[in-house]
Parts: structure tokens; sequence; C-alpha cells
């Protein structure tokens, strides 16, 4: 639009893009570090986009945080098919609190906008035997074969420490975090600078490796603060990612490459 144009919001995307190596970046006005509403926007430019590419039926696999609950505020009732709308979390736990969580998302959404959702109740921390049982319980096999399935997933990006400090992480994994030297983290994956993975959570659900066989996936995160984790993320060549962004974080993205 012309208020775009006027305020080099389109120069800016095309400037995030190469810099990226992304075919597709929306920014949206302001930094989302300062002004809360800037969150709203990028979830109702998320939304925008999810309907954009909408079609038959359709599974959305969602991670937590308080981007993806800014997603889920800016859905409305009005898809042209809602009760074909199936959301499901992309991962099992990965402890965050209650508002934050996928599975209080994927609800929130479903509610939103006439679809349908499902949960996936996975402890924290799972040690090899209890994923070896968990991942053959019939109401979670049932789920992870929804996520496999997924042709939208929508997730957010975190600055690395923020997030393993959110997560409460133990000692050892906190080390191996900073040790790695992490700055970004994206569905339970650390990375560092150039986009190698330093740590893993260890939960079921969606992994690094499914993502190429996903038809569209929204990376969504802004704010100022956010711009070396999104880099680092983008470092690890996701393929076809659109990401969703704010000018805080790209702004800072531009100035440091
Ligand atoms: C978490 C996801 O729930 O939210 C992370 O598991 C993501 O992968 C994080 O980085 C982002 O949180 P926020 O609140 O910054 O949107």
């Amino acid at each position: 639009s012309m208020m775009r144009e006027i305020s080099g919001i389109n120069e800016t995307e095309e400037k995030l893009k190469k810099a990226l190596g992304l075919e597709d970046v929306v920014v949206v006005p302001g930094n989302s570090d300062e002004e809360p509403w800037v969150k709203s926007e990028l979830g109702r430019a998320c939304a925008y986009r999810i309907k954009a590419v909408l079609m038959g039926n359709n599974i959305i696999a969602v991670t937590g945080g308080s981007t993806m609950a800014a997603v889920a505020d800016a859905l409305t009732p009005d898809f042209s098919a809602p009760e074909q709308l199936l959301f499901v979390p992309a991962r099992g736990g990965i402890g965050e609190d209650v508002q934050n969580q996928a599975n209080t998302i994927c609800a929130k959404m479903a509610e939103r906008t006439g679809g349908k959702h499902r949960v996936l109740y996975v402890p924290d921390q799972v040690s090899p035997e209890v994923y070896k049982s968990v991942v053959n319980e019939p109401s979670i096999k049932e789920v992870l074969t929804l996520i496999k399935q997924a042709e939208i997933v929508l997730h957010g990006i975190g600055e690395a420490i923020t997030m393993a400090k959110r997560r409460k992480t133990g000692k050892e994994e906190m080390e191996k975090i900073i040790q790695g030297h992490a700055v970004g983290e994206a569905f339970g994956y650390y990375f560092n600078e150039q986009g190698e993975v330093v740590h893993k959570v260890q939960t079921i659900g969606l992994q690094l490796e499914d993502l190429p066989y996903i038809l569209h996936v929204f990376a969504v995160a802004g704010g100022a603060s956010k711009a070396k984790a999104i880099k680092a993320y983008m470092n690890s060549k996701p393929k076809s990612t659109v990401l969703i962004t704010d000018e805080g974080a790209a702004k800072n993205i531009l100035a440091c490459s």
C-alpha cells in the first residue's frame, strides 16, 4: 500500500529477504520490545497469511510462546470452512506457563475460529524409557500422526538464554547452551550464530528434520532484542519459511549484516 511505501517498510522487507536468504518476509511497523500493540500486529499479519494459504482439510501445528498467543488473539471466525481447521500442538511440553503453552494456544485458536483442536500431554523432561512408552499411547500416537500431516506450522523464535531460563533449564543443559554460544531458539532447538544446533529439548512431536516436508512454515518473532536469535535461526536455512517480524528486529538485523 501507499502507507507502506512511504514509511519504507517495503524496502526494509526487500533488504531483509536478501540479508536472511528468505523468499518471503513480512515486516510490521514498530518494535514489540517497547510497544505491546506491535505484538498484536504480528499476530494480525500472521492470521492474514494463514487465510491466504488455507486449502481443503487443514492441520495447523503450533508452538507455544507469547507471540503465538498474540496470533491466537488475532484469529477471527470468518474462515470459509472453519470445521475443517484442526490446531495441534507442534511438540510436547517444553516448560511454559499455562497461558504460553501450545495446548492452551491451540484451544484458543479453535475457539476463535470455530475449528477443532487436539492436546498433547507429555511430561517436560522425558527419559528414553518414558519416551518409548508415551509414543505408543494411542491418544498421543493419534496427535503425533496429525502433526506429521500438518500443512501449516506456526512457530515463535526466542532469544536462547531467555528461553532457557523461562524453561527453568537444569544446570548441565544450561552449561551446554552457554558453552555452545547459543543465541537463538525455535521449537526446543538452540542455535548458535552460524545456525548450528547446539542443544535440543528432548520431547515428542515436530522435529527440525520434519520442516522441509511442511508446505507452509510461518516463523513469527519481533522486537529488537530478538535480532540475533532470528538471524541465527535463519542461518540454519529452514526451507521455505516465511518470516513475520517487526521493524525493531529488522533494523537490528540489517545493522549487523
Ligand atoms: C516457546 C516456544 O513456547 O515460545 C519457543 O517453545 C519460542 O520455541 C518461544 O522461541 C517464543 O516465545 P515468545 O514469548 O518470545 O513469543
